[in-house]
């Protein structure tokens, strides 16, 4: 499996280094706040994990799954497939994505949980591309930008596979080009 990848990006130990310095940042700003953790499915499930037991405040767990599709018209459109089983009219949101791509799908969910009448929305993703993205959508944290390759490794799949990476790295260009 481990051929499969071409270069590491970021390995375990950088990795926590940086979930670290987030969860400070996140623990300095939501004592007494008690918000819902809102995770995107499947792709954000080890992040999100991660993250979790580096907030020192209580808080709530819940998760959404999304799919995108294209529908000839409309590029990017974004279909909830599993909604959350919490209420989140007046509470704080913190949204944990794996990674922002054309911001599509953030986009619409933090619209979504907007129009849900969320005390405030913040966004947290494990990676961001930013030179890919079609909407103005912004994480509030960041843990790592990457370059415009195929990542896979901590949550994130090609085709299903590789989620369980302890790492983060780019996928060999010939396991997805033939
Ligand atoms: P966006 O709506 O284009 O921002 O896409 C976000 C979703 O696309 C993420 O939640 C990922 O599931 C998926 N995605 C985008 N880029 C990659 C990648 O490089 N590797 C794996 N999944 C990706
Ligand atoms: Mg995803």
């Amino acid at each position: 499996m481990n051929n499969d990848i071409e270069q590491v990006l970021y390995n375990q130990a950088q990795i926590n280094h940086r979930m670290d310095e987030i969860a400070s940042q996140l623990t300095a700003k939501y004592q007494d706040q008690c918000p819902l953790i809102v995770s995107v499915m499947t792709g954000a499930v080890v992040f999100t994990v991660e993250m979790i037991k580096r907030l020192k405040f209580k808080l709530n767990l819940d998760y959404v799954d999304v799919s995108s599709y294209a529908d000839g018209t409309h590029a990017g459109k974004v279909k909830l497939v599993q909604d959350l089983s919490s209420s989140i009219e007046g509470r704080p949101v913190i949204i944990m994505e794996d990674i922002i791509d054309t911001g599509h799908t953030l986009k619409y969910l933090a619209n979504l949980l907007k129009g849900r009448g969320a005390k405030s929305i913040e966004i947290c993703a494990l990676l961001d591309k930013p030179n890919r993205r079609e909407v103005n959508v912004e994480a509030d944290y960041v843990g790592f930008k990457v370059p415009n390759e195929f990542i896979v490794g901590y949550g994130l799949d090609y085709s299903g596979l590789y989620r369980n990476l302890p790492y983060i790295g780019i996928l060999e260009r010939s396991v997805y080009e033939n």
